[in-house]
């Protein structure tokens, strides 16, 4: 995981990369969400607009996306720019032929304006952002690594809801080792005062070591269980995740935690409480089940989904200096 970076964004969006949490302090927080706000007008009323107009932005993505590839494709039309769209470079490209990262990322930096990537490399969109040296690079997860606008949508949700970032009590379920949301949405919550997450994993899918103190050291609260039976009642919010199968070596041991942690209505009724919301970043494979999905408290198929459409337009329209 990126652990020190680089370009702070300092209220000035235009021409940065967005790489980790770790850039954006409170205030660009505040401006993203306000304009947010505002693209989820321009979207939800239907009203053409023509902010992007001209732009065209290259998707790339190396691994498997279904929400991010389409909300930032469909964040793009909105605004009325255009896309240059590539899923599996690794059968579909150049990339087949043995075509370097560098190579890719130069040649798309000459077609558009700004570069979405994702990949399954720990550290690759960095890469892929010093290679692009004249236009911005935006991390839609690189490995185990983050994926600052998962987190940047599930931290808007979280203020939608509750109308703050700070004082919240959080339960972060599954796998916490691997899951890169995950580690975008601590470091999001560590820039706010007296934030506690309870991280309900197994034993072998804890926060690393290095990570969990460096996060503790940026003065979040975090408390590792390994029952539901620790679970707070009082919790604001519950962030539910999938085991990523695919980071597992031995599948054995993928089968052995996979579905550990299920929220189920009696896990809810039991430690959730009235005013809390559950969320996901999907997909999900089973740790939530699917009776729950009515319950008002459950966001992850509404307003969560939605909102990663409407940051996403807000980010690219500060990003190519269109607002
Ligand atoms: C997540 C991801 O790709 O990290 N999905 C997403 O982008 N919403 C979560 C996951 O794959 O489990």
């Amino acid at each position: 995981m990126a652990k020190s970076l680089i370009n702070s964004i300092n209220g000035k969006f235009k021409g940065k990369d967005i790489l980790s949490l770790d850039q954006f302090a409170p205030l660009d927080l505040k401006m993203l969400f306000s304009l947010t706000k505002k693209m989820k007008n321009i979207a939800f009323n239907a009203k053409p607009s023509r902010i992007l107009d001209g732009n065209i932005v290259t998707l790339i993505f190396y691994e498997p996306s279904s929400r991010t590839f389409g909300s930032f494709s469909a964040a793009v039309k909105q605004l009325g720019g255009q896309t240059v769209e590539i899923q599996n470079p690794q059968s579909f490209s150049s990339v087949a032929k043995g075509e370097t990262l560098s190579d890719t990322i130069r040649v798309f930096e000459a077609y558009c304006d700004a570069i979405v990537i994702r990949h399954f490399e720990v550290g690759s969109a960095k890469k892929a952002s010093d290679y692009a040296s004249s236009v911005p690079v935006i991390n839609a997860g690189d490995g185990t690594g983050e994926h600052p606008t998962q987190a940047l949508l599930d931290l808007y949700t979280i203020h939608e809801k509750f109308n703050r970032l700070d004082n919240l009590l959080g339960v972060v379920g599954g796998d916490i080792l691997n899951g890169r949301t995950i580690h975008s949405l601590i470091k999001g919550l560590c820039k706010f005062k007296k934030n506690t997450l309870f991280l309900l994993s197994p034993k072998t899918l804890r926060l690393t070591r290095a990570d969990f103190l460096y996060f503790q050291d940026k003065g979040i609260k975090l408390i590792e269980i390994q029952s539901e039976k620790e679970i707070p009642k009082n919790a604001d919010f519950w962030y539910w995740t999938r085991v990523q199968k695919e980071r597992f070596h031995d599948l054995k041991e993928y089968e052995k935690v996979k579905n550990r942690f299920i929220v189920t209505k009696k896990l809810l009724k039991d430690y959730g409480n009235k005013k809390m919301i559950l969320m996901h970043p999907l997909p999900r494979v089973g740790e939530i089940d699917i009776d729950i999905d009515r319950d008002p408290r459950a966001v992850y198929l509404g307003p969560q989904t939605r909102n990663g459409m409407y940051i996403r337009m807000a980010l690219l329209a500060l990003i190519l200096g269109k607002v």
